[in-house]
């Protein structure tokens, strides 16, 4: 079977991580090849940038930068992780994709959709993954469960309000693009979670 390209999504806290092992270990349990990654990250370099959207030492970042450093990331992980995994025909499992820099960039900072769009379509080219699960639930629980983690990160370290601009920005891409996205309700157990996510998983390996 072909392997698919499948993203997770939603503000901090949302326990994609979770349910992103659950999935690579129902899909190779179903004998299918899985590669799980992450951006910004997922390549050396790409990594090293995530070091430096995340960190502290450039809090004041500029926008544009921002938004070029993750793309940046992207066009090195599509390079050399997830076309040629693709190509290979196994699954791709991403935790965060385009749809963030939507989302964060876009909703949460204000940029032009338009810009983000130009530089999808540069970096990207015809290459969209097949599904984005969106994990949603409200922004206090998702602040109060990323804040048992550990210290904020750069983006950790805004206001509720940006994460509910974030948040209202992948509700509406989602209503948007109905036929890409998948809302998943993430304010219930980790198991009721993962058991709409396995039919999920079900309907597309059947
Ligand atoms: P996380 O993957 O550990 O949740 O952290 C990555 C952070 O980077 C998260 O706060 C969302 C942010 N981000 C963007 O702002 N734009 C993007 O395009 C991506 C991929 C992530």
């Amino acid at each position: 079977m072909l392997g698919r390209f499948i993203v997770a999504e939603g503000i901090e806290g949302v326990g994609k991580t979770t349910q992103l092992a659950l999935m690579r270990a129902y899909l190779e349990q179903a004998g299918c090849q899985v590669v799980v990654t992450r951006e910004p990250g997922g390549t050396a370099l790409g990594e090293a940038i995530r070091h430096l959207l995340l960190g502290h030492r450039h809090d004041d970042m500029a926008l544009t930068t921002e938004t070029l450093l993750m793309f940046a990331a992207r066009a090195e992980h599509l390079e050399q992780v997830i076309r040629p995994a693709l190509a290979r025909g196994d699954w791709v499992l991403c935790d965060r994709f385009t749809e963030a820099t939507y989302a964060y960039q876009g909703g949460g900072r204000g940029l032009s959709l338009e810009r983000i769009a130009a530089l999808e379509t540069w970096v990207q080219g015809q290459l969209c993954p097949d599904l984005t699960l969106l994990f949603d639930l409200p922004v206090e629980v998702g602040l109060t469960r990323a804040g048992k983690r550990g210290p904020a990160d750069r983006f950790e370290k805004e206001d509720k309000e940006f994460f509910e601009r974030v948040r209202a920005a992948y509700l509406k891409r989602a209503s948007q693009y109905p036929d890409r996205y998948w809302i998943v309700d993430a304010n219930q157990p980790v198991e009721a979670v993962w058991s709409e996510v396995e039919s999920l998983l079900a309907a597309m390996t059947s």
